[in-house]
């Protein structure tokens, strides 16, 4: 459910600023004309949820095929998953059109990096249209889910001072 989460993000990001759109490519797997953005670095062994997508849109396919996107479905799933497990809701608006194509080039270059310096970090989301404030509060995101501890390992066995020791041990457990 987290992941659904997640993947909305993924979207968001890709989309917001590149011309296509909400468009659910992440969702698109290998072809021989696509190369898929699952297999871009940042999202490679971490993004998932797919098969969610997937089953919603086999039972929405039943009653009304060829109309719900899978982006539409995938941004709704979204809102639902915040909601369960007692975040905000929102209204959705619907309309988005799925994507025939991916962009790896894109995955790999516009996605914020685990690595990444604050002023990065903001640029980044600025070159998306997003304020500081955007990313601050976007990145509450990150209070539920999972990371694979590679990525945070170093920082919370370094007794370094850019974090707090209490959360640091606590993590450690
Ligand atoms: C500030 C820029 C961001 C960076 C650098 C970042 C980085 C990361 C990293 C490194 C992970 C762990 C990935 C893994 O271990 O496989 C993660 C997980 C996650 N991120 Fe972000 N993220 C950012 C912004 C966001 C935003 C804006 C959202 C949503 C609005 C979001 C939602 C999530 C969620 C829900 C997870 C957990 C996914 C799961 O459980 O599978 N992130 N993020």
């Amino acid at each position: 459910m987290i992941a659904l989460f997640r993947l909305d993000r993924r979207f968001m990001f890709l989309d917001i600023s590149s011309m296509y759109g909400c468009d659910a490519s992440l969702l698109l797997d290998e072809t021989p004309t696509i190369v898929s953005e699952k297999t871009a670095l940042p999202n490679l062994g971490s993004v998932r949820g797919f098969g969610i997508i997937e089953d919603a849109k086999r039972e929405v396919e039943k009653t009304c095929p060829g109309v719900v996107s899978c982006a539409d479905i995938l941004a709704v799933a979204a809102r639902d998953a915040s909601t369960l497990v007692g975040g905000p809701s929102w209204t959705v608006k619907l309309g988005r059109r799925d994507s025939t194509t991916a962009s790896h080039t894109l995955a790999e270059i516009d996605l914020p990096g685990p690595f990444d310096s604050l002023s990065r970090l903001i640029s980044g989301f600025a070159n998306k249209g997003l304020t500081t404030r955007d990313m601050v509060s976007l990145s509450g995101a990150h209070s539920i889910g999972q990371a694979q501890c590679f990525l945070f390992r170093d920082r919370i066995y370094s007794n370094g001072t850019d974090i707090d020791v209490g959360f640091a041990s606590t993590r450690r457990r």
